[in-house]
């Protein structure tokens, strides 16, 4: 992970009013706690799209690979999710969110 995370928070505020990333608790979107490594749509509480969980029978967990392409263009990486965000165009801003997601913390 080589992005910053300082700079992935600012990023960040395009996600926060559907993610929270330093508590357990979903808002529109699922928490993102822990989230790289994690079992793709396996928050116990949260209705994902059918989408999202045939997606999680073919990719098991977010990998910096995962989340980068699918941050890029949700809707073209897993077809009927119902993440209503455009996605992040910029290398920069995709690396760095990530390093945010890593390490919420160290922002
Ligand atoms: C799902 C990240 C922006 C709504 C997800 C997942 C990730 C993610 C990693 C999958 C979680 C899992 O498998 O448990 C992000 C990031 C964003 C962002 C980093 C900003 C760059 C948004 C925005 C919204 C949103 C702005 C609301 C308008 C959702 C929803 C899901 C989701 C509804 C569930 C998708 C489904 O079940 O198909 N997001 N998201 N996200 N996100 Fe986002």
């Amino acid at each position: 992970i080589t992005g910053d995370a300082k700079a992935g928070a600012k990023v960040f505020r395009k996600c926060a009013a559907c993610h929270n990333v330093d508590e357990a608790k979903n808002k529109v979107g699922p928490h993102l706690v822990d989230i790289i490594g994690r079992e793709m749509a396996s928050v116990e509480d949260y209705k994902y799209s059918k989408a999202m969980v045939e997606y999680a029978t073919e990719v098991p967990a977010w990998t910096v690979e995962a989340l980068d392409a699918y941050l890029r263009d949700p809707k073209g990486v897993v077809k009927g999710t119902k993440m209503a965000f455009v996605g992040l165009k910029k290398d920069e801003d995709l690396e760095n969110v990530i390093a945010y997601l890593n390490d919420p913390a160290a922002a």
